[in-house]
């Protein structure tokens, strides 16, 4: 894992932004895989800005959608991508791919979306959250390391955390499609943002922690191409915090990994 910290959030986030604009200019039809949440808001800001109406080339595959929420809903993160990214990029429909949350038999639905996913050739580049939890995607702890997309029950945890973005009279969801460890795990490479002191302990037990399905973002310890991308917030927990900052220092790339 190559660790970079930087100084806030917003210094983080817009060298997340850098490296998915370099990914793109280095291959304009790249597969994407996207993420939602609040922590990705300020990198598809960056996007939006660096893109344009340009139409956009590449082709992307986000994480994660709730059951039983339509396109439509406007917490559902299909209206969540079309609202921060999509349509300010004028990326074509065809080439934007999220789990259907409306669909009639969401265990379908699922074994449909991962078989999309290799048909597009698989992810190139993985943007990734962590959950406080420890949950990338909607895995949530207990996820199996080598999971395909699929239904997922989020956590107690996870429904209170997303029920600031409903409102006092919507029903949370509690069921989720989602890509699965194994399916994040075949990306090519990965890029994980995780930011605030609210994301401390999880960080720290993704990093340092032992490989473990109680904390599901573990498993990325296992993939060769991973950066993550971190502020000091988040880096608080971080037992060879000096060692990373040595090894990059103020979030710097260097050659040694
Ligand atoms: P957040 O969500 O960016 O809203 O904190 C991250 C996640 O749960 O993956």
């Amino acid at each position: 894992m190559k660790i970079l910290i930087f100084p806030d959030a917003a210094t983080a986030s817009a060298e997340t932004a850098r490296r998915i604009l370099a990914t793109l200019a280095a291959q304009p039809c790249a597969v994407l895989g996207l993420a939602t949440g609040g922590t990705m808001k300020p990198v598809y800001e960056a996007l939006r800005t660096a893109l344009g109406q340009s139409p956009a080339t590449f082709t992307s595959f986000n994480l994660d959608e709730y059951v039983g929420l339509p396109s439509t809903h406007p917490q559902s993160y299909a209206y969540y991508m079309k609202t921060h990214l999509f349509d300010a990029v004028a990326l074509p429909g065809a080439q934007a791919h999220l789990p259907r949350g409306d669909a009639p038999d969401p265990a379908a639905e699922a074994t449909r979306y991962e078989a999309a996913i290799a048909a597009a050739g698989g992810i190139d580049l993985q943007l990734l959250g962590l959950g406080a939890n420890g949950h990338i995607g909607f895995n949530e702890p207990t996820s199996s390391l080598a999971s395909r997309t699929r239904i997922k029950t989020l956590t107690h945890k996870t429904v209170t955390d997303n029920a600031r973005y409903f409102g006092p009279d919507e029903v949370v969801p509690r069921l989720a499609i989602t890509m699965g460890i194994g399916t994040i795990l075949d990306s090519r490479a990965i890029l994980l943002l995780a930011t605030g002191a609210g994301k401390r302990d999880a960080v720290a037990r993704m990093i340092e922690g032992s490989i473990s399905a109680a904390c599901p973002a573990t498993a990325l310890q296992l993939h060769a191409n991973v950066t993550v991308l971190i502020d000091e917030a988040a880096a608080a927990n971080l037992k060879l915090r000096d060692y990373y900052e040595t090894v990059h220092p103020g979030g710097a790339d260097e050659i040694y990994t």
